[in-house]
C-alpha cells in the first residue's frame, strides 16, 4: 500500500484463557460501562465482537472464538489480532487452558497483558497466579518483567479503566496502521444460519472499508452485502479497518476463520467459490479412498 494512505487504526484486542476463567463476563462488563444506557435488554445479548470509545480512541475487543477457531484463522494466514488479553481468575490460577492461551498468543507473536479476574472473590490471590505466570516465561511487572497486569472484577467492575488504559498504551506502541480506501478485505469471527435472517456473520473489516452493496468471497462462500449492523443492532453504512459489523447478504453461512474479500461482480465472486467448493470436494473424496 502507499504510505499515504495508510491511515491509524484502532486496536484489535482478543480475549483469552480458561473455562470459565470470565472472558465472556469480562466483555460483557466493558460492553456495559462503556455504552450509554439506551433502551432496557439493549446491550444484554452477547456479541462476539464489538468496539468501544475510551477517552475518543476505539479499541475492538473479539471474544475467543475458541482456541480451534484462533489457530484455523492462523492457518489461513489472518491476524485477527494485535493485543491478547489473558484472563486468569484470581482464585483458580494457571490451567491447562492458560497455557494454551499462551502459547496461541505466542505463536500468533501478539503481546500479551494479563488480566487477574475476580479479584473480588474470598479465595482471589493474584501473587499467586504471577507465580505461577513465571513457569511460562510470563514475568509480570511487580515481578521484574516488563509484562503488564491489572487486577480486575467482572462482577464488580473493578480497574476495568485500567485495562482499557493499558490496552490503548500498548496499542500507541505498535503504531497500528490500514488503508481504508482499498478494496475491502477481513475475517469471519463468527457466523451462523439466523433463522429470520439467513446467514449471519460477524466479519472483522482489516483492510478498505465495507459498504453496503459490495460483494464479498468469504471461504468458499459469498453474498452481496444486504446490510450491516453494529454491535447494538443498528446499521452501519461503512465499516473501515478494525471494525467489527454483522453482515447479512451471504448465500450460505461462511466459517469462522474464513478470509474475507470484496471482489468486483457477482462472476467473479461465483468462479472464486465454486472453484474452492470444488477443492473442498476432492479433498473430502481423498481422505474417503485415503
Ligand atoms: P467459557 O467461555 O465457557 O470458557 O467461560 P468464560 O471464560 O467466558 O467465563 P464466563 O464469563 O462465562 O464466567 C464464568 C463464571 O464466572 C460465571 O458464573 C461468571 O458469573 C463468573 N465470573 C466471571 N467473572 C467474575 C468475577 O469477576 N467475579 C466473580 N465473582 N465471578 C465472575
Ligand atoms: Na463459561
Ligand atoms: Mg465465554
Amino acid at each position: 500500500d502507499d504510505p499515504s494512505t495508510m491511515s491509524q487504526r484502532p486496536p484489535v484486542v482478543t480475549i483469552m484463557g480458561h473455562v470459565d476463567h470470565g472472558k465472556t463476563s469480562l466483555l460483557d462488563a466493558i460492553r456495559k460501562s462503556k455504552v450509554v444506557t439506551g433502551e432496557a435488554g439493549g446491550i444484554t445479548q452477547h456479541i462476539g465482537a464489538y468496539q468501544v470509545d475510551q477517552d475518543g480512541q476505539k479499541i475492538t475487543f473479539i471474544d475467543t472464538p475458541g482456541h480451534a477457531a484462533f489457530s484455523q484463522m492462523r492457518a489461513r494466514g489472518a491476524k485477527a489480532t494485535d493485543i491478547v488479553i489473558l484472563v486468569v481468575a484470581a482464585d483458580d490460577g494457571v490451567m491447562p487452558q492458560t497455557k494454551e492461551a499462551i502459547a496461541h498468543a505466542k505463536a500468533a507473536e501478539a503481546p500479551i497483558i494479563i488480566a487477574i479476574n475476580k479479584i473480588d472473590k474470598p479465595g482471589a490471590d493474584p501473587n499467586r497466579v504471577r507465580t505461577e505466570l513465571l513457569s511460562q516465561d510470563l514475568v509480570t511487572e511487580s515481578m521484574g518483567g516488563d509484562i503488564i497486569d491489572v487486577e480486575v472484577s467482572a462482577k464488580t467492575g473493578d480497574n476495568l479503566d485500567k485495562l482499557l488504559e493499558m490496552i490503548l498504551l500498548q496499542a500507541e506502541v505498535m503504531e497500528l496502521q490500514a488503508n481504508p480506501e482499498r478494496t475491502a478485505e477481513g475475517v469471519v469471527i463468527e457466523a451462523q444460519l439466523d433463522r429470520g435472517r439467513g446467514p449471519v456473520a460477524t466479519v472483522l473489516v482489516q483492510k478498505g472499508t465495507l459498504r453496503p452493496g459490495d460483494i464479498l468471497v468469504a471461504g468458499a462462500e459469498w453474498g452481496r452485502v444486504r446490510a450491516m449492523l453494529d454491535e447494538n443492532g443498528q446499521p452501519v453504512k461503512e465499516a473501515g479497518p478494525a471494525k467489527p459489523v454483522e453482515v447479512l447478504g451471504f448465500q450460505s453461512t461462511p466459517e469462522a476463520g474464513d478470509l474475507v474479500a470484496v471482489v468486483e461482480n457477482e462472476a467473479r465472486a461465483r468462479e472464486i467459490t465454486d472453484y474452492r467448493q470444488r477443492q473442498i470436494r476432492e479433498k473430502a473424496s481423498v481422505v474417503a479412498t485415503g
